[in-house]
């Protein structure tokens, strides 16, 4: 398939192009386009054909359900009911980088909802993302535009290197804001349980509801059988091609860790080495990249993906990366990093 790219300035957007794209959604096709959170992978939420088209794309699994985006706050048809503590959470933040999940009206195809009961929608405040909505005349079901496994796109290279070829149309944008998927939380129980973490924290939703809570399965290693309430929580992701091992512990003791474990390699293995600008200085030269400084957790959440995907170009044969405290936005780099490490984590 021919893929049209079209690359927009956020600032200056070109509606001829946004017409064009939402009316290939509207007529069953694939879109990439950027949001705040990752790039997504788009089509009509309520074509089941179209929507099986993405997950041939990605090799997503089937029982993966997709979450829907939206460009209004009327989301009534979408769903069966909406609990007041859901709406409080949108109107403080959405449009943003947060997922709710609701029992789903009969407009929502199983194909999109993965044979589940409930929907989760998700009102992105990229521009593009909107527009695009708009245009199409259609909620948007889109998960992040990688193929499945690898770390989610944050910038249109990413997107391009996954699906060029495989869809119809591919709008480029700025590199993402988060850097990190939506926040996921479900809002079919009491109280009310986060089931993936992302930029907005359990904190600023316990100021909504103190009884907020983390799912406890998706901070540690799940077990064989573990049926996660997020599907998608269950297989390995963000992937890159060398095996990922956390560090985790006191900063110093880190660092002298995975010197070590550089030194007994004796130059057998290419170890690429996550550090921080706090640290990058005392590893050996040659396949260290800094997430970005310890003081700005922000800019460690947006560079995450595209660090992970940078030691694939450079093919490293074993990725050793620090921890970060599991508190505001780290339990989201954590959960991303952990998931990555397929839980291979060594204190010191
Ligand atoms: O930030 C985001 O959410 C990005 C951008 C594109 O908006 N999208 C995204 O989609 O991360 P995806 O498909 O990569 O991840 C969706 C996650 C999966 O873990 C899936 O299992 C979960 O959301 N999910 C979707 N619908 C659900 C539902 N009804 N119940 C529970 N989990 C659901
Ligand atoms: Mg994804």
């Amino acid at each position: 398939m021919n893929t049209k790219i079209a690359i927009l300035d956020e600032n200056n957007i070109v509606q001829n192009i946004i017409d064009e794209a939402g009316l290939v959604i509207a007529q069953g096709g694939l879109v990439a386009f950027p949001t705040e959170t990752v790039y997504g992978l788009g089509a009509n939420a309520l074509d089941e054909i179209a929507v099986e088209k993405i997950f041939k794309a990605k090799g997503r699994p089937q029982d993966n359900p997709l979450i829907v985006h939206v460009a209004d706050f009327n989301i009534e048809p979408l769903v069966k009911e909406i609990p007041s503590i859901a709406r409080q959470i949108m109107k403080r933040y959405w449009p943003g980088p947060i997922t709710l999940i609701f029992n789903k009206s009969d407009l929502i195809p199983s194909a999109t909802s993965a044979g589940l009961d409930t929907v989760g929608i998700r009102m992105p405040s990229n521009i593009i993302a909107r527009k695009l909505i708009e245009a199409a005349g259609t909620p948007i079901a889109a998960p992040s535009a990688n193929i499945s496994g690898r770390p989610s796109p944050t910038d249109v290279e990413s997107c391009i290197e996954d699906l060029s070829g495989k869809i119809e149309y591919i709008i480029g944008g700025d590199k993402s804001k988060v850097g990190l998927e939506s926040t996921i939380v479900d809002c079919t129980c009491t109280p009310l349980c986060i089931l993936r973490p992302g930029a907005i924290t359990i904190e600023m939703l316990r100021e909504i509801d103190n009884r907020v809570y983390i799912d406890k399965n998706i901070m540690c290693k799940p077990k064989k059988d573990f049926k996660p309430k997020a599907p998608g929580m269950k297989y390995r992701h963000y992937a890159p091609k060398a095996p990922v091992k956390i560090i985790c512990g006191d900063l110093e003791k880190t660092v002298a860790k995975i010197n070590e474990i550089v030194q007994n390699s004796m130059g057998k293995k290419k170890i690429g080495i996550m550090a921080t600008d706090e640290t990058k200085e005392k590893y050996p030269k040659g396949t260290v990249i800094s997430l970005g400084s310890r003081e700005n957790l922000d800019s460690i959440g947006r560079n995450l993906f595209e660090i992970l995907r940078g030691f694939d170009v450079i093919d490293v044969d074993l990725i050793l990366s620090e921890a970060f405290e599991e508190k505001g936005l780290g339990v989201a780099i954590m959960n991303r990093l952990k998931k990555s490490a397929g839980f291979d984590i060594t204190f010191v």
